[in-house]
């Protein structure tokens, strides 16, 4: 899962800075530059915080002016505090923001926030890249500028010009958008979603998204990390993030405008969104849609692990129930049916019109006996492995009874697996959810949040397995780099089709039998040799690219005789539509039947070589059913890319159809070894069958 590219991180990626944000995170003392006693001031907001969210360490104003700011003594500058500072919240004006982050080295500073806009965003990109040259001589973990700050639950310490108050919890938020950060801590404050951690990471210049997750991949205060994301500056870099914890993935910018927008806004980059997606599913990262599922799933992989993948779903509506089936089928989210189990286990928790079937429905009638009955078998019965409760609001019985009902049965089997509610209904159903929230019961008010989140859940074992897998550099081919070698020599940025076979069989793409030749007798006699027949013919010549426009393709010839009549056929007819073109020869290729799909390679701006698989022929312009990994990739994420594709059922055997995955994945892995060497590789189509997989056209560009 974590690709053994070499890291270009800098000093940034070092790890005396992972070290240097453990201070950043758990200061023994703070200090805020740009404090003021002027409540309108964004350094008097964060003085504000820090001291009102109960931080235990020392805390020290710098202001040049002011003996004391909310009865707390201010020095002028940083060397004239009495004691080390381990974290320094920097709030001035963008000309003295230089200065001020020497001072912080001066003093041996570890760490430091500049809230500060006016560097990158606006374009004085000059400027912010001499506060990295200050934070990496002076060995400073920087975050921003232009950030809003962060919380960090388990220090008390709210560092930010944001919301007071953040629930506690075990999901570290970390926001590319300073805005929509603080936006978002208003609205898991007010759903009562805990957090452990919101950061502010702002343009980025030190302190990035691999650095924060590899910080707390080893901080026990974090159990899910979720990321709002515009872009990354560095893809390659991103994919040697190490991921150990679930990551949850909001990127923006997916429609061509939203990127523009990203772009002006951060002054990163966005590369193409399908390439994002295959970066983050290659790094085992969950991508969510809305803000209100990341922040779902987040709470539910917080859960603890479960067991198994068995489901049971306690309802007391049979409509909810029937709507919560419909949407784990539709996310495979497996549900316990052994009805003979289940009627025992569960008929004394309901009514006799009750029904015992998942979901287990204790009706309107059940009250609040039957739900605490039902939810304490559920929990203590080892075959269910997991617990969806949902409620409907009826006059019969309070929401929020239902919710404490709910927390104390939990608590009393120490959370012993995963246990997720959905509530349907008017305020006492919202305060409910909120209650649960608050004691880290993931609730919610749509049955699909819960499915999917829950799926994710399941997910993440599998998911977390994958760092085992092996990653390698591929290496090409002598012969394979040969052959771009001479036709860079000779000038051309593209290989002939025989070339471009060359190279894709010396790096172990399975090939049709195929030949290159010169001659009518030359073609037959090498294809009778090599019993080649049924064969295509192809014209061979660097003046032309569209091969059947000018009668360069000839399929299914039989035998030599009507090799050699249409070889002479194709001369003439070819001469007659390109009367200039210099003809070299033509390819020949047995035919092959079978599913039609593509194997391509080009490269991303942000995160380089990437390689596509999907279907193929024409069904490649029209379907798009095409999914990417990111080189390097591992042999399992070669596989996970062929059972990404909408039409995988056409690859396990469809009506008579068949593939050869072993094959397929053989290719994917043979691309790679090129992948650096040249710029293009367009396998299409790559034809599959029970017996194997063919490169039937094959076009190289360098
Ligand atoms: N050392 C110590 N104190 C200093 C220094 C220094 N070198 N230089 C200035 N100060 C003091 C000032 O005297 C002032 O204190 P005072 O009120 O007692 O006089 C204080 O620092 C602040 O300086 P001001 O000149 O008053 O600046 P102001 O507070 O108006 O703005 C700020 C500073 C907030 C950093 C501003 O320049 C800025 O960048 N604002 C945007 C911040 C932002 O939005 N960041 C992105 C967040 S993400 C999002 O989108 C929400």
């Amino acid at each position: 899962m974590t690709a053994e590219v070499p890291s270009d991180a800098g000093s940034s990626g070092a790890a005396h800075k992972l070290q240097n944000l453990k201070k950043i995170f758990n200061p023994k003392s703070v200090a805020i530059v740009g404090a003021s006693s002027e409540p309108g001031k964004i350094g008097y907001q964060i003085l504000n915080n820090v001291i009102q969210n109960g931080f235990k360490g020392k805390v020290y104003p710098i202001n040049k002016k002011a003996p004391e700011i909310l009865g707390v003594k201010c020095y002028p500058n940083l060397a004239e505090c009495p004691t080390d500072v381990d974290f320094a919240v920097i709030a001035v004006p963008a000309p003295m923001v230089e200065g001020v982050l020497k001072e912080c080295g001066e003093k041996k500073v570890k760490g430091a926030v500049i809230i500060t806009s006016g560097f990158s965003e606006i374009g004085r990109k000059k400027e912010e890249q001499a506060l990295k040259d200050i934070a990496d001589k002076y060995d400073i973990a920087l975050f921003g500028p232009n950030t809003f700050g962060f919380v960090y639950t388990p220090s008390n310490l709210n560092a930010s010009f944001g919301p007071q108050n953040v629930s506690p919890g075990k999901v570290a938020f970390i926001s590319q958008s300073g805005a929509l950060g603080i936006s978002l801590m208003g609205w898991t404050m007010m759903e009562k979603i805990g957090l452990a951690a919101v950061v502010s990471l702002g343009n980025k210049v030190d302190i990035g998204e691999k650095e924060l997750i590899e910080y707390f991949n080893d901080d026990p205060n974090v159990r899910v990390i979720l990321i709002y994301m515009e872009g990354i500056k560095d893809g390659r870099q991103f994919m040697t993030t190490k991921v150990k914890k679930p990551i949850v993935i909001i990127k923006s910018g997916t429609s061509t405008r939203g990127a523009q927008a990203a772009a002006s806004h951060t002054g990163s980059l966005s590369g193409s969104d399908s390439i994002y997606s295959a970066a983050f599913n290659q790094l085992g990262m969950i991508r969510t849609r809305t803000f209100s599922q990341a922040f779902a799933t987040a709470s539910i992989l917080s859960l603890p692990e479960p067991k198994g993948e068995d489901t049971l779903i306690i309802t007391n509506g049979g409509g909810i129930g029937v709507n919560a089936t419909d949407e784990c089928e539709e996310f495979g989210v497996k549900l316990i049916d052994d009805q003979t189990w289940l009627e025992e286990k569960f008929r004394p928790s309901m009514p006799e019109y009750g029904s015992t079937k998942n979901p287990i429905d204790v009706t309107g009638g059940g009250g609040k006996e039957g739900y605490k009955k039902a939810v304490r078998v559920a929990l203590a019965e080892d075959r269910i492995h997991a617990v969806v409760v949902l409620y409907c609001e009826t006059a019969v019985l309070d929401p929020v009874d239902v919710a404490k009902l709910i927390i104390d049965e939990y608590n009393a089997v120490k959370r012993n697996k995963p246990l997720i509610v959905t509530m349907v209904g008017g305020e006492r159903s919202r305060q409910a959810i909120q209650t649960l929230n608050e004691n880290q019961i993931p609730a919610m008010a749509e049955v699909r949040q819960a499915a999917i989140g829950l799926k994710a859940l399941y997910n993440w074992k599998d998911i977390s397995s994958r760092s085992k897998e092996k990653v390698k550099i591929p290496e090409a081919p002598a012969k394979a780099l040969e052959v771009i070698e001479r036709v860079r020599k000779e000038g051309r940025t593209f290989l002939l089709e025989h070339e471009s076979r060359e190279v894709l069989e010396a790096c172990g793409v399975p090939m049709p039998k195929w030949g290159f030749a010169t001659t009518a007798d030359e073609a037959a006699g090498m294809a009778e040799k090599s019993q080649m027949y049924p064969v295509a013919m192809k014209i061979a010549s660097v003046d032309i690219i569209h091969k059947s426009d000018v009668g360069g393709v000839i399929l299914n010839i039989k035998n030599a005789e009507e090799m050699r009549a249409k070889f002479f056929q194709m001369m003439e007819t070819v001469k007659k539509n390109a009367p200039k073109a210099k003809i070299l020869g033509v390819n020949l290729c047995q035919m092959v039947d079978g599913v039609q799909c593509i194997v391509g390679m080009n490269k991303d701006p942000q995160f380089g070589p990437a390689v596509m698989f999907g279907m193929g022929g024409v069904l490649v312009e029209i379907l798009k059913d095409v999914s990417f990994r990111i080189v390097p990739f591992s042999e399992g994420d070669a596989q996970r890319l062929v059972g990404e594709i909408k039409a995988k059922k056409l690859l396990d055997g469809y009506r008579g159809q068949g593939a050869h995955k072993e094959s397929i994945i053989k290719t994917l892995m043979a691309v790679q070894k090129i992948a650096e060497h040249v710029k293009e590789v367009d396998i299409n189509p790559l034809i599959t069958n029970v017996a194997g997989s063919y490169a039937v056209d094959a076009r190289i560009i360098i």
